[in-house]
C-alpha cells in the first residue's frame, strides 16, 4: 500500500512538476505553496525612490523586481501601503482601499502586482486591522456624537461612568491606552499610538467591513494577508480590572481574548477559503495550545502565526546560543506534526540580523551574516529574510533621541522622562534596538545615498553604503548576496529543507548549532558555529558524511566526524 502510494506521489508530482529534480523527490501529502516559499519582505518607505522625495515607492520596487527576482524568493511581504498619515509608517490606515500618496497610485500597485506574479513571485499584504487610524472617516464619525453609526467601530467608555480600568498601552507617551476625548466626554481604546484606536471586532458590522476590504485586495490578485497585532484584536468589552502590573506580561492579558477564533472562523469562511491565499498572524498567542489553535489546518483559521520568543532571546548585552536552540528545537517540535511555524530573526520591528544576532566588526561581518542566512533558509518552517539582510546590512545605532523616526523610539523616550527613568541607559538600548536599526534606506551602489534617492532620505542612509552595497556585491563571486542566493537555489531544489524533519544534535554544545533533517532518503546535516572563535564537533556515528553542498568560506576541516569550524562558518552536508 505504502509503494502505491509512493508510485502515485511521484507520478503526480513528476506530471505537474516544472523540475525534474522532483521526480525523485516527492512532496509529503499536505505540500502547500506557502510552506515552500521563501518570503522577502519589504519595507517600502526604505526600498528605492524613483521621484526624489526621500521615501521609497511602488514605482521603486517595479524597478527593483528582477533584483527581487534574482535572490531566488518567491513571495514578497509587503509593509502597508495604504493612505495614511504616518504616525506610525503606514499602521495607522486612514484608507484601506487606497494607496498611501507618498508610494504612488492605485495604477502603480496594479502595475507593481502583475510584475511579481510575470516573475513567479506571489505578494502578501498586510492588514491592519486591530486599529485604524484616528484620520480614518470610521473614527471620525465615531468620535462625532454617541449615537453616531460608527459609534461602534471602536471602544468608547462614557466618563461619567467613572475612570476606566486601566489599559497598557504599547507606544503611549504615558503607557496609558485609555485617551480622554471631551468632545462626547469618552474615553477610546488604543493599544498602540493615540492615532490608532483600536477597532471594535465585537461589531459584526465592522467585521463585515473588513472582510469586504480583504475581498477587495484578493480580488485584485494578492496572493495572502499577514494580520497585524491580531491577536489583540478580541476584547472583552466589559474592561474589568487587571492585576496590578499586568502590564510586563500584557500578552497573557490582551492576547487571544473573548471570541477570537470565532472571529478567525468567520474570517475564514467569509475570505480565505474563496481565494488561493495564505494568511500569517503577528502573534502566536500565550502558548502552544494558542499557537495551534490558530493555526491547526481542521480549525479552520489561518496557515501560520509567528512568535516572539525566538527574538526576544537577544537581549541589548547579546545572546546565550544554548538558550536559542532551545528556543528553536522547542518549537519545532511543538509544531512537528501538526501546524506550520514561520522562521525569521528580523524585521521591520527588530534591528538588524547581523548586528543583533551575529557579528558586524568588519572581520566577521560577512561570514556571520551568511551563517544566520543560512540558519533561516536550512530550517522547517517558511523563511522570512528581510530585506537588506541578504548583504548584511548593519546597525546604524543613533547616538540621540532627535535622530530617531520612530514612534515607539521617541514616546518611549518621552515615557522614561516622564517616569524619572534612566535616559542614558534607555538610549543605549535603543542603538542597539531600535527599529530604525532595520529601516535604514536600502544600500543599492557607491554613488550619494547609497542609490536610493536623489533627495534626502527620509531616514540617513547607513554611512557603510560604500562598502556594503548590491552593485559591489553582484560582482563578488563570494559575497553574502551571491551566498545567500545559492542558498534559496538549494532550498527550492531540496524539499527536505522545507519539509524534513529535524533533529538537534548536541544540544549543549555552546557555540555550534548542529541539526539534521530528514525527508525519505533525503538527508541532510547543517553544521553552523555562532561563535567568534574557532571550534569544533565530533558527530555521532549514525551519521555518514556524503558531500558538502555549501560553506559559506573557502576551506573546511573535518577528520572522519570530527568538524572543525572556523569563526561563524555554516556548513551543509548530504549525509547518508
Ligand atoms: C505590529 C507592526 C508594528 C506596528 C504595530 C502597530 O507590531 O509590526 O510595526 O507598529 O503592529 O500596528
Ligand atoms: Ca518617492
Amino acid at each position: 500500500m505504502k509503494n502505491i502510494l509512493t508510485i502515485v506521489l511521484i507520478l503526480l508530482f513528476a506530471g505537474c512538476a516544472d523540475n525534474s529534480e522532483n521526480d525523485k523527490k516527492p512532496l509529503p501529502e499536505n505540500a502547500k505553496w506557502w510552506k515552500e516559499a521563501i518570503i522577502y519582505q519589504i519595507y517600502p518607505r526604505s526600498f528605492k525612490d524613483t521621484n526624489g522625495d526621500g521615501v521609497g515607492d511602488l514605482k521603486g520596487i517595479i524597478e527593483k523586481l528582477d533584483y527581487i527576482q534574482s535572490l531566488g524568493v518567491t513571495a514578497v511581504w509587503l509593509n502597508p501601503i495604504y493612505t495614511s498619515p504616518n504616525d506610525d509608517n503606514g499602521y495607522d490606515v486612514s484608507d484601506y482601499k487606497g494607496i498611501m500618496s507618498d508610494f504612488g497610485t492605485m495604477e502603480d500597485f496594479d502595475i507593481m502586482l502583475v510584475g511579481m506574479h510575470e516573475r513567479g513571485i506571489k505578494l502578501i499584504m498586510d492588514v491592519v486591522v486591530n486599529h485604524s487610524s484616528d484620520e480614518h472617516e470610521w473614527f471620525k464619525q465615531s468620535r462625532s456624537s454617541r449615537d453616531n453609526p460608527y459609534r461602534n467601530y471602536y471602544h468608547w467608555w462614557p466618563a461619567e461612568k467613572g475612570k476606566p480600568n486601566y489599559r497598557y498601552s504599547l507606544f503611549d507617551e504615558k503607557g496609558e491606552a485609555w485617551k480622554y476625548d471631551s468632545l462626547t466626554n469618552s474615553y477610546y481604546l488604543h493599544y498602540f499610538s493615540q492615532k490608532q484606536p483600536d477597532l471594535n471586532w465585537e461589531n459584526p458590522k465592522l467585521r463585515q467591513e473588513v472582510y469586504d476590504i480583504m475581498k477587495f485586495w484578493a480580488e485584485k490578485g494578492v496572493d495572502g494577508f499577514r494580520l497585524d497585532a491580531f491577536q489583540f484584536a478580541a476584547k472583552d468589552t466589559t474592561f474589568p480590572a487587571f492585576p496590578e502590573g499586568f502590564e510586563k506580561n500584557f500578552i497573557d492579558y490582551y492576547a487571544m481574548q473573548g471570541n477570537l477564533h470565532d472571529y478567525l472562523k468567520e474570517m475564514h469562511e467569509e475570505v480565505f477559503s474563496k481565494y488561493d491565499v495564505m494568511s500569517v498572524a503577528e502573534g502566536a498567542g500565550r502558548n502552544f495550545e494558542d499557537a495551534h489553535m490558530l493555526v491547526d489546518e481542521d480549525r479552520k483559521e489561518l496557515n501560520m502565526a509567528y512568535a516572539f520568543e525566538g527574538v526576544d532571546i537577544a537581549r541589548p548585552d547579546g545572546y546565550e546560543l544554548r538558550h536559542f536552540k532551545e528556543v528553536f528545537s522547542r518549537w519545532d517540535s511543538a509544531f512537528a506534526k501538526k501546524g506550520w511555524l514561520s522562521i525569521f530573526l528580523s524585521n521591520h520591528d527588530q534591528a538588524r540580523l547581523v548586528s543583533r544576532f551575529g557579528n558586524d566588526e568588519p572581520q566577521f561581518r560577512e561570514a556571520s551574516s551568511k551563517m544566520l542566512n543560512t540558519f533561516i533558509l536550512s530550517m522547517r518552517g517558511t523563511p522570512y529574510c528581510y530585506y537588506g539582510d541578504e548583504l548584511g546590512m548593519t546597525n546604524i545605532g543613533f547616538e540621540t533621541i532627535e535622530e530617531y523616526q520612530d514612534i515607539a523610539a521617541i514616546n518611549g523616550y518621552k515615557k522614561v522622562q516622564n517616569q524619572g527613568g534612566d535616559i542614558e541607559e534607555y538610549m543605549r538600548n535603543l542603538r542597539v534596538s531600535s527599529r530604525d536599526n532595520g529601516r535604514t534606506p536600502m544600500q543599492w551602489d557607491d554613488s550619494k545615498n547609497a542609490g536610493f534617492t536623489t533627495g534626502t532620505p527620509w531616514l540617513p542612509v547607513h554611512e557603510n553604503y560604500k562598502k556594503i552595497n548590491v552593485k559591489l556585491q553582484e560582482v563578488d563571486e563570494s559575497s553574502v548576496l551571491n551566498y545567500f542566493r545559492k542558498l534559496t537555489a538549494l532550498r527550492k531544489a531540496n524539499p527536505v529543507m522545507t519539509y524534513g524533519d529535524y533533529s538537534m544534535i548536541q544540544p549543549d554544545h555552546p557555540t555550534i548549532y548542529a541539526f539534521t533533517r530528514i525527508l525519505g532518503e533525503e538527508k541532510m546535516l547543517v553544521v553552523l558555529n555562532f561563535g567568534e572563535k574557532q571550534s569544533s564537533m565530533g558527530l555521532p556515528e549514525s551519521i555518514e558524511i556524503d558531500k558538502l553542498l555549501t560553506n559559506n568560506l573557502n576551506s573546511m576541516h573535518r577528520d572522519g566526524n570530527l568538524i572543525n569550524l572556523q569563526p561563524y562558518q555554516a556548513l551543509i552536508f548530504s549525509i547518508n
